[in-house]
């Protein structure tokens, strides 16, 4: 065997316990970071994104404006001009077939995703309670902050007087229609 042969192999025997030593430290540093570092810092992330989430809310209700003390000067007549941006993926007369997105006749407090066999989101299926004036109010400002993973793909309607022209537009579509608030 040549002196080079027996430095080859010498090297091959180095090399191959380095990798083992490494290899053991390494995981030695993974399980530590398991252990400790990486719950601590998920809990951390948690509470920051929570924090985040309730300014986002805070700072919504404050900039929704209720609709309620405009509902008795309203114009249903305007409301159902502004109904056009809702007449392509709604109907909302009586026995109105389903289009993309529900009927919505006698919306006002009808629980919340009660048409039996519409397609709801989970979001709102699991949502819960009624659309009462202010809460639909809400949602129209803009649907995907008022309800987190909504599937109306609807920018939202930023002027209060036009929800509340709306809403009162949307009450009357109904053999009953609510009392006005
Ligand atoms: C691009 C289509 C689209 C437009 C435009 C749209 N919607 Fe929707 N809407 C939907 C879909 C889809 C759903 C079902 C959402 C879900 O399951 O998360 C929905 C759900 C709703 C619901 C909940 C109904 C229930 O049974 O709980 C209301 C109320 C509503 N829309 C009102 C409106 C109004 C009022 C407008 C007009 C300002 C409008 N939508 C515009 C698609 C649309």
């Amino acid at each position: 065997m040549s002196a080079l042969e027996v430095n080859k192999i010498l090297a091959s025997i180095i090399i191959a316990i380095l990798v083992v030593v490494i290899i053991s430290h390494l995981g030695d540093i993974l399980i530590d970071v398991d252990n400790d570092n990486l719950t601590e810092t998920a809990y951390k992330i948690e509470i920051e994104e929570n924090q985040e989430i309730l300014g986002a809310t805070l700072n919504n209700d404050i900039n929704i404006e209720p609709i309620s003390s405009l509902l008795l000067s309203a114009s249903s007549a305007k409301g159902q001009k502004i109904y056009k941006k809702c007449g392509s993926c709604h109907n909302y007369e009586k026995n109105g077939m389903d289009k993309v997105g529900p009927s919505l006749w006698n919306i006002i407090n009808r629980p919340k995703a009660d048409i039996a066999g519409y397609n709801y989101s989970k979001a709102l299926a699991e949502f819960g309670g009624v659309w009462n004036y202010e809460e639909l109010a809400a949602f129209l400002y803009k649907p995907k902050d008022f309800m987190e993973g909504t599937k109306m793909n609807f920018a939202g309607l930023k002027k209060v007087q036009d929800r509340a022209d709306l809403v009162l537009f949307l009450r009357e579509q109904s053999d009953n229609p609510a009392e006005l608030p």
